[in-house]
């Protein structure tokens, strides 16, 4: 194991609140937000309340995740915190690249002008028409006049704005000026957009334009995107859901990840057999693990924790007898290996390399145990192949 690798990508289902203890907040640049024992409290004196909890909580830059909760269980607190519109007082926040308890004033106004803000109270400008209200957000980032109107009638065009470009807030629906909105979090290129029930007021046509635009943005511009909302239609776009409690994020589910696992296992005939509901129980405790070419993932006479599916890449199999090294077959995507050490509680038999660039999923020793007893055709699919490859 001792080139081992791990994948940047977090495991996909994650208790955050049992993570252990971090020190501090650690700069990795494929983070656009850390939080770490994060707790904050509202009022003086007796009045004190404590309302955020020992949070943790890591986004990746480009993903969207979802935050949903009851009311008053501190989602817009949070976000206002990860925004900077609320002053840190007690845990680590690190938001695009900046410690945001360590910020003068004048680095969190320009902090503050990297994030695009989609609050449910749209701050919008009465006496300013919606493209006007939208080109305010450019006017210290674009010298470029005729690029910036482009920009902005682009933004609200896609927002099904394009016939309502010279009105001003008074003249437009509900929806449509939280539309305009969202056009105005968008025009600066953010880094991070922070949306609380971005979608609420709108019908069923125009959520679906704010998620699409949202999607591209988080996919072209590598912008993370936290939007706090019940509504199914964002949910589906979501990479992640996020769920707050009582002041603490108590899951935090890589939606999409689990998906691509289920879908690729389901393929597998090992897991073919399963049902929907083991199988995607599975999906969700598997680890995505990138190995680099000529990495040893398993050697022979290690213990043996984990049991491994490949994705892809290929690998060879090195059985040492009597002193002498020889090869077994090598495996490729959708088989496994390291499940005789497991099953038997005994050393593993073989040392398993990797010959090209591997991506594998790999299950916990309690969870493979957990899946052999739920299905017997899973147990005999596998005894079945291992016995083939004696
Ligand atoms: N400015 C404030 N002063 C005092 N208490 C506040 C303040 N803002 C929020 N709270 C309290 O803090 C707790 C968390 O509120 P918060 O607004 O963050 O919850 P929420 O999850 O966003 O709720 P909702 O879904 O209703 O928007 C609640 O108990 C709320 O009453
Ligand atoms: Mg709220």
């Amino acid at each position: 194991m001792s080139r081992f690798r791990k994948s940047v990508v977090p495991a996909p289902v994650t208790e955050v609140t049992s993570a252990p203890a971090a020190t501090g907040v650690e700069p990795d640049a494929q983070l656009a937000v850390s939080v770490r024992e994060l707790n904050h409290f509202y009022g003086q004196g007796e009045l004190r309340k404590q309302v955020l909890f020992d949070n943790r909580l890591d986004l990746l830059r480009g993903e969207i995740v979802v935050m949903t909760g009851p009311s008053g269980s501190g989602k817009t607190t949070l976000l206002t915190l990860i925004g900077a519109l609320r002053t840190v007082q007690d845990g680590q926040l690190r938001v695009l690249d900046q410690d945001l308890h360590r910020l003068s004033a004048a680095d969190l106004v320009r902090f503050r002008q990297r994030v695009g803000f989609i609050f449910q109270t749209h701050n919008l400008f009465d006496s300013l028409t919606a493209r006007q209200n939208v080109r305010m957000a450019l006017e210290l980032g674009a010298p470029d006049a005729h690029q910036a109107n482009t920009r902005v009638d682009a933004l609200l065009t896609e927002l099904g704005l394009g016939h309502r470009l010279g009105y001003k807030p008074g003249q437009l629906s509900v929806g449509q000026r939280q539309r305009v909105a969202i056009a105005r979090a968008l025009a600066n290129f953010p880094g991070l957009v922070l949306a609380d029930e971005p979608t609420a007021a709108l019908d069923k046509q125009s959520g679906r334009d704010v998620m699409n635009l949202l999607q591209r943005t988080a996919l072209e511009q590598q912008t993370t995107v936290l939007i706090v909302t019940h509504d199914s239609r964002v949910l589906d776009a979501a990479d992640r859901i996020v769920n707050m409690v009582d002041g603490q994020i108590i899951s935090d589910v890589r939606v999409k990840e689990a998906a691509l696992v289920c879908a690729f296992l389901r393929n597998c005939p090992l897991f073919a057999s399963l049902t929907p509901g083991t199988l995607s129980s599975v999906a969700d405790k598997v680890q995505i693990e990138r190995h680099p070419a000529g990495s040893v993932v398993v050697r022979q006479g290690d213990p043996g924790d984990k049991f491994y599916v490949i994705k892809s890449g290929t690998l060879e199999v090195l059985i040492e007898e009597e002193g002498e090294v020889r090869p077994g077959k090598p495996l490729g995507s959708g088989e496994f290996f390291g499940e005789i050490a497991l099953m038997t509680g005994e050393t593993r038999t073989a040392t398993v390399r990797t010959q090209t660039e591997a991506e594998l999923y790999s299950l916990g020793k309690d969870e493979f145990q957990r899946v052999l007893d739920s299905s017997d055709s899973f147990e005999a699919e596998l005894r079945k192949v291992v016995f083939d490859r004696q």
